[in-house]
């Protein structure tokens, strides 16, 4: 088979012509936006059957058309709705973003303040949800808590699965993103043994957050500034990220046409993979394991060896081959934490790692670059987050952008429940013979 005619790059309305060597056939496939539509390559005759592409771990397929988040790899660029992450995270509150990742442009004055009352009047659990969540081990780790409480949400309210019905989509999203900090911090406190505390609707977003992590028997809860402003900016950071891993699943489990709450658990689960959120508590675990910056090039050599499992947690992505535009934004931001509060112990082994790796050619050629996950446990460290608690804070912020993409999928009239075919390649039919007693 030959491909006679590539399009260039993002061409609109050109066609690849596709032979197929020993037979007469000749197809034209539609080239639009720079991509073929799968389903036509049955055009095209291959063994028994029509051609299928194989493309383990979506490494070359779109499975959605979106308008929300932009990347280009290469050039390290992020864009919510066409607007940069550079400027939207000195200059937004991460509401507005969430605001703007859903409808498309950012809210008038009046939408935004209706938007924030609404999310503020949402943030209270119902307090079964407590009870729930006491159930829990003292050890237990807090996305597993996470990922359950918002499942059990979903039972609470059952209105949820009306996803057709515009007022209870946006029900149900408020509700998302308002109790998202309740049940993170619910379950910050269940392990900490300590009481919960409410919602104060007199604060902030990020401000309630951080009362209900933190607050003992003051009357109101003042979080530190630079914590405010590192959350907010962290949290606009985490918004989105077009089609991860767990994007993927919010898409993938909610084509089902099952309701938002269900559809979100299995984001927060995917999140808490090592390889995708889970990322940032990886990483400091791994700088404390080398202990020290002398070691570090002892560890580089065994990440390059590939012996045992070792990987340089924080670094590499998907998608950019160059440096993470966020990772830059987490590093100037870390420094501005550490200037107020003292530098992080560990900062020196992870300037050593990065400094190494962006000079050695195992990295270079592979285009390993710091992704957002290297610096971001270093800022939450300094504010005495523990360690497992990370990716539940990437959680609370990835909610906004989940939710956008869910809504997104469902009002795609090309979307369908997603199903992929697969390569049998297991054993042909053959006679069952057990010898089994039962
Ligand atoms: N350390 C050492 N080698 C690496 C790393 C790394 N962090 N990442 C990739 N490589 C190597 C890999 O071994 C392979 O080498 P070779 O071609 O010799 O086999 C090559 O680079 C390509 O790697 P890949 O696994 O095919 O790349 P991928 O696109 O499938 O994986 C990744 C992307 C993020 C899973 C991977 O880079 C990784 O495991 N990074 C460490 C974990 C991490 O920091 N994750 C957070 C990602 S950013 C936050 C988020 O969006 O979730």
């Amino acid at each position: 088979m030959s491909k006679t005619n590539t399009a260039p790059a993002n061409a609109t309305d050109s066609s690849l012509h596709v032979t197929v060597p020993g037979s007469d056939t000749a197809v034209d496939l539609a080239v639009t936006d720079g991509a073929i539509r799968a389903t036509d390559l049955r055009k095209i005759p291959a063994g028994d059957g029509a051609l299928l592409s194989y493309d383990p771990a979506f490494l070359n397929t779109a499975s959605c058309r979106s308008a929300i988040t932009f990347i280009d790899g290469d050039k390290g660029i992020l864009r919510y709705r066409g607007y940069p992450i550079e400027q939207l995270a000195g200059k937004a509150s991460f509401l507005e973003v969430a605001w703007l990742l859903r409808h498309g442009e950012l809210p008038t004055q009046g939408e935004y303040d209706t938007w924030v009352h609404d999310i503020t009047y949402h943030t209270y659990v119902h307090e079964n949800v407590k009870t729930f969540l006491q159930g829990f081990r003292y050890d237990a780790h807090p996305m597993s808590m996470l990922c359950s409480a918002v499942a059990a949400l979903s039972s609470f309210y059952p209105s949820a699965k009306n996803i057709h019905d515009p007022e209870e989509r946006n029900l149900a999203i408020i509700r998302l993103i308002a109790k998202l900090p309740t049940l993170a911090a619910f379950a910050y406190r269940h392990i900490k043994g300590l009481p919960f505390v409410y919602p104060d609707n007199d604060l902030s977003y990020v401000e309630n957050f951080l009362s209900m992590v933190a607050r003992m028997t003051e009357p109101q809860y003042e979080a530190r500034p630079v914590f405010t402003r590192a959350t907010e900016i962290l949290f606009i950071l985490h918004a989105d990220h077009e089609q991860n891993c767990s994007t993927n699943a919010v898409r993938a489990v909610g084509s089902s046409h099952v309701d938002p709450f269900s559809a979100v658990a299995a984001g927060i689960a995917a999140l808490y993979g090592p390889l995708h959120g889970g990322a940032n508590e990886a990483v400091l675990r791994m700088i404390q394991d080398i202990g020290n910056v002398k070691n570090v090039p002892a560890f580089i050599e065994e990440v390059k060896s590939g012996k045992g499992s070792s990987r340089l947690m924080g670094f590499g992505h998907r998608v950019y081959k160059s440096y993470d535009p966020r990772a830059r934004i987490v590093k100037a931001l870390a420094d501005e934490v550490f200037k107020e509060v003292g530098v992080d112990k560990d900062l020196e082994i992870a300037l050593e790692l990065e400094r190494i790796a962006l000079s050695d050619d195992y990295f270079v050629s592979r285009k390993l670059y710091p992704n957002v996950d290297f610096y971001t446990g270093m800022i939450y460290r300094s504010m005495k987050f523990p360690m497992d608690f990370f990716t539940v804070l990437f959680a609370i912020a990835r909610t906004a952008g989940w939710l956008a993409q869910w809504e997104e999928m469902l009002l795609d009239k090309e979307q369908k429940i997603a199903r992929p075919r697969q390569i049998y390649v297991g054993p042909g039919e053959r006679p069952y013979a057990g010898t089994l007693k039962y």
